[in-house]
């Protein structure tokens, strides 16, 4: 698949879960006059799954993205791996995935009925990572249960698999622009943004600075036909810096992405 294609198929089916990014990129579009390009685009998965990175990562080969660094996430169990593309203007790749065995016993039993529901060929096509669910939905209050101990396991499992955020790259805004003027910009506008260890993450010594919108609640249907609010997906904003080598940094700042992972938590909704 192309990868124009492939980027298409996931801005497609990351608007519908977060409408505000589509409105967000026109304000760039319209504010700066260049093409709003691409950071990264993040995913979250299970781990030990038939949906585990290590499973999905031959589907990202088949386009030409490589392993690159590897992150661990302790608190909230998670464990991460970003992907680059020869092609220096495509985006970079991160998946993410739950170390679900090490959350309490009633959500370790919620997910792995979950788990065992996935086909065991569900990473067979490259089209799984805008299909969403490949398991039934699952109940509200297995939701609630899922929540008390991570935020990222309830969201992952009511929502599946699509593309947790895109990030626009400050870098690729006019000469001169800075993170601060972004946030400022989405502040005046009226969008709310993470505020979870400060509203831009990191600093240039870190060579990666961050901030990212709050997922708004979407609808979204949970067993027996009841229909709740639930954080969708967030848009994130990204400047990095120029390594001693002259390079662009490319990696993560796990203290940061720590943080940005709390832009889908319910308890930080307005
Ligand atoms: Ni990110």
């Amino acid at each position: 698949m192309p990868l124009d294609t492939f980027f298409k198929n996931l801005w497609n089916d990351y608007t519908r879960l977060a409408p505000q990014a589509k409105a967000i990129h026109q304000l760039f579009r319209q504010t700066y006059q260049c093409p709003v390009i691409n950071d990264h685009v993040a995913f979250r998965t299970f781990g030990r799954s038939p949906l585990s990175i290590d499973r999905l990562e031959p589907l990202l080969a088949s386009i030409g993205y490589l392993p690159c660094d590897e992150y661990h996430f302790e608190q909230k169990k998670l464990f991460a791996r970003s992907y680059v593309h020869p092609s220096p203007t495509s985006p970079l790749i991160f998946l993410s995935e739950l170390n679900w065995w090490q959350l309490s016993p009633p959500s370790q039993a919620i997910i792995s009925e979950i788990i065992a529901r996935i086909p065991e060929n569900a990473a067979s096509n490259i089209s799984v990572f805008w299909e969403g669910l490949q398991w039934p939905v699952i109940h509200w209050n297995n939701y609630q249960q899922l929540e008390t101990d991570s935020e990222y396991a309830a969201w992952l499992s009511a929502h599946g698999l699509h593309a947790n955020h895109f990030t626009v790259s400050v870098n690729a805004l006019p000469a001169g622009t800075q993170i601060a003027h972004v946030t400022e910009l989405l502040r005046i506008n009226g969008y709310p943004l993470n505020q979870a260890g400060g509203e831009i993450k990191g600093s240039e010594s870190d060579q990666l600075m961050q901030a990212s919108t709050l997922a708004p609640d979407i609808p979204v249907q949970f067993a027996n036909a009841v229909t709740q609010n639930i954080p969708g997906c967030y848009y994130e904003f990204a400047q990095r810096f120029t390594t001693p080598n002259g390079e662009l940094f490319k990696g993560f700042v796990p203290a940061s992405a720590d943080k940005i992972f709390e832009s889908t938590d319910r308890s930080k909704a307005q």
